[in-house]
């Protein structure tokens, strides 16, 4: 089955046209993604009512390429799926409402998907990742380790208690007077950085549980930076290394205790997922790399094109729920705030396992 994807929750303008095959396996027949970055750039950060027209004026074009690309029309898919939330709700709307105006003309199946279920499925569209595994979502605005049992069904094991990841590189970046998105700004930083120059702390260490705190580390950058004011271009660097650093030391240690609750519960992993935004940073994934063979397990994580905000991962996720019978009415409703243990489950939907 052919599924349109449509992602408009942030600062990303997404559609993209995926295939399920009848085995399971996926394929990208195209993803187009048009980034709004220089349009919040000014404003440090993004802003709602410039995402949410910023999306109204490209989303039209970003799916006639998205189709054209792969080769069909409106009239060869089967079924659309778009980012119903979590998000700004804005951009929400926009994206929703639009594959809504598809799903009614075109009298096709509509899914109105959860953006962190798309991040945690969007390595099963790469290759075979059976149920159940162990995901960490790393994204702007989550910082989860959740055990993915199946489609629809994800029980999270721990959550930041403040920041989001992403957040904390972005705030970084911001604290050292660097630009907007920050994540991959500092890594670039970090590359040419001192990690071991400034002693930061490393919130949430060897605690049992696996939750995370990042906004004392936040604070400790801040403080730093305005002890040494002004800041050198090695300062810097040096700064995004360190920062860098305690937040590879933090995740590999929450991973280990995430990965210790898990087996107990679900049993053993099938592997290690990383997702989201942040899991595109190069040092992270080789940080991940590590936790993952010293707990013997394998290591999954999507290319960075598809870790950062894209429509494929929104498309796959509506080809995953449809293939388990899971589709939504035209009224549903567009979600600010959306906890992925509330998504719907193949076993929540009887019509669909009756037909
Ligand atoms: O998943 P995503 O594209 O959007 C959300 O759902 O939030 O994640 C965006 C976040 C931003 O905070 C961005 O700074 C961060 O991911 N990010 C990175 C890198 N690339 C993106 N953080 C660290 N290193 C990177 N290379
Ligand atoms: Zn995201």
């Amino acid at each position: 089955m052919v599924v349109l994807g449509i992602e408009t929750t942030c600062d990303e303008t997404a559609a993209a046209v995926v295939e399920r095959r009848p085995d399971g396996s996926g394929a990208i027949l195209s993803n187009v993604v048009r980034s709004q970055a220089k349009e919040h750039a000014a404003f440090g950060g993004v802003v709602p009512e410039i995402a949410a027209r910023a999306h109204v004026e490209a989303l039209d074009k970003i799916i006639s390429r998205a189709l054209m690309n792969a080769g069909h029309r409106l009239e060869t898919i089967d079924a659309v799926a778009a980012a119903a939330g979590p998000g700004l709700i804005g951009g929400v709307i926009v994206g929703l409402t639009t594959a809504k105006a598809i799903a009614l003309v075109r009298r096709i199946p509509l899914i109105a998907v959860n953006h962190l279920e798309a991040h945690g499925l969007s390595p099963r569209l790469i290759g075979s990742v059976p149920f159940p595994y162990c995901l960490f979502l790393a994204s702007g605005g989550h910082t989860q380790i959740v055990a993915v049992r199946g489609v629809g069904d994800y029980v999270r094991i721990g959550t930041t208690l403040d920041d989001a990841i992403g957040e904390a590189f972005d705030k970084t970046a911001k604290l050292v007077g660097l630009g907007y998105p920050g994540g991959p700004i500092v890594e670039r930083e970090a590359e040419r950085g001192n990690a071991a120059r400034f002693a930061l702390p490393r919130p949430m260490l060897g605690r049992a549980d696996a939750d995370f705190s990042f906004s004392g580390l936040k604070t400790a950058v801040r403080l730093e930076a305005q002890r040494i004011a002004p800041l050198s271009e090695q300062d810097v660097a040096d700064l995004c290394a360190s920062f860098q650093q305690a937040v590879i030391d933090v995740v590999t240690d929450r991973l280990w205790a995430g990965l210790e609750m898990f087996r107990p519960l679900f049993g053993t992993p099938t592997a290690l997922v990383a997702a989201g935004g942040v899991a595109s940073n190069r040092a992270l994934r080789a940080a991940l790399h590590r936790v993952a063979i010293e707990a013997r397990t394998v290591l999954v994580i999507p290319p960075p094109e598809l870790c950062t905000d894209n429509g494929a991962m929104i498309a796959w996720a509506g080809a995953e729920r449809l293939a388990c019978g899971l589709t939504d009415p035209l009224d549903v409703s567009p979600r600010a705030r959306w906890p992925l243990d509330l998504v719907t489950k193949p076993s929540d939907a009887p019509s669909a396992a009756d037909s």
